[in-house]
């Protein structure tokens, strides 16, 4: 079977011929700019998901010219960029390594890049630059989306926007700090590699400082009126120090938008297991299914397991559930005691009364062990 959306099917090996400079900057011409030829028009309808009764197509294109308005702060030389390996594939990206004048970064590209891809993308020569269909329109204008809410979030928990290459009939590349520990996901299976072990999880210490800076990452996120609707392990990134930073906002919202247009956000976006039920049952929802996401996810660290791993693998059976009207939820007893009060808050069955991301923070802060603890308390 073919790579699933939103599913990593590769993670390690250069990507062939990786080692070259990409294409130059000739003919340089914005997509969605106002004197661009590539408008918001037929055949570049974004997802089709979010927003019950609105006209996403224009909100795409909204963001095309917000996002060209402020070229000037992101544009980036394709020529200053080395690609050095392939990071992840999914049906939605492929994602590089590469170095941006010396520096380390990650390079994202809309779609799955076959290896004919990977040398367009390296080319001198313009072309078609997608097949055409609609799917691979979706993609480009999740990416361009991605890029236009990136380049104007700020925030130490959020993964560094660095600018974009945005020229017409050339893959659009978003360039991001490069996270060297990888994602949590995968960190996790590397430490049961490592440890010989079915399950791993680390202490409390270590589980609450990657909560806080998710609490601290959502309070600024909301703060800001912009749901993530794709939180999960593999969208947190870990720097060196093993500190988390929220990434990938391919299909997150700006509520304002939705608010001004009298319209509430509704149908299945984000990944499975850690949707919400109201996502999934297709009902109204807003900014509390990312602290329903950080639930799940404050289960996965501290207990090392799958939310629903009882279930069995295909999360598809959680939404069944939820449709069928079940609430599921994980054990919270096979997490640190700490954490169990915070998590059971966030995953409440009426999304009203989870808490909003200052209260989640403000809580997961007082469970913080103090100072003079030590040793069998990060045990707890
Ligand atoms: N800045 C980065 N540094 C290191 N690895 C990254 C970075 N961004 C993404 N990745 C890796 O690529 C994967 C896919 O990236 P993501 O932005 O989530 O794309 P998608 O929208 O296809 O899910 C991540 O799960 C992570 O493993
Ligand atoms: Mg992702």
């Amino acid at each position: 079977m073919g790579p699933q959306r939103g599913s990593r099917t590769q993670y390690s090996g250069a990507a062939p011929g990786m080692s070259s400079m990409l294409a130059s900057e000739a003919d340089f011409a914005y997509l969605g700019g106002e004197d661009s030829p590539r408008m918001c028009g037929e055949g570049e309808q974004p997802m089709g998901h979010v927003l019950s009764g609105s006209t996403e197509a224009s909100d795409g294109c909204a963001s095309r010219q917000r996002l060209w308005r402020r070229a000037a702060d992101w544009k980036l030389s394709r020529k200053d960029l080395l690609l050095k390996q392939e990071l992840s594939r999914t049906l939605k990206s492929t994602l590089y390594q590469a170095t941006w004048q010396g520096v380390d970064v990650a390079v994202k590209c809309a779609g799955l890049h076959d290896e004919a891809m990977s040398a367009q993308l390296l080319s001198n020569h313009h072309g078609q630059s997608s097949s055409g269909n609609g799917d691979d329109e979706d993609i480009t204008e999740e990416l361009l989306h991605e890029i236009d809410l990136l380049s104007s979030l700020r925030h130490p928990d959020l993964v560094m926007f660095l600018g974009a290459c945005i020229e017409q009939h050339l893959p659009i590349v978003c360039v991001m700090e490069f996270l060297p520990g990888g994602d949590l996901e995968h960190f996790y299976m590397a430490q049961r590699r490592k440890h010989d072990a079915a399950v791993w999880h680390p202490g409390i210490r270590q589980v609450l400082q990657w909560s806080l800076a998710l609490g601290r990452a959502l309070s600024f996120l909301h703060g800001r009126g912009v749901v993530h609707r794709d939180l999960k392990p593999m969208n947190l990134l870990l720097t060196k120090y093993l500190e988390i930073k929220v990434s990938d906002f391919g299909i997150s919202k700006l509520m304002a938008h939705c608010e001004s247009e009298g319209i509430s956000m509704t149908g299945g976006i984000g990944s499975w297991r850690y949707m919400a039920p109201e996502v999934a049952r297709h009902q109204a929802y807003d900014e509390k299914v990312d602290i329903y996401a950080a639930g799940l996810i404050m289960y996965f660290m501290s207990s090392g397991k799958a939310p629903f791993h009882q279930l069995g693998l295909d999360p598809e059976v959680i939404l069944l559930q939820y449709r069928q009207g079940k609430e599921p939820r994980p054990t919270a007893t096979d997490c640190h005691a700490k954490l169990r009060p915070i998590m059971v808050a966030a995953w409440h069955t009426k999304p009203v009364l989870r808490p909003g991301a200052h209260e989640m923070l403000e809580s997961l802060r007082l469970a913080q062990p103090s100072a003079a603890s030590c040793g069998p308390c990060a045990q707890m």
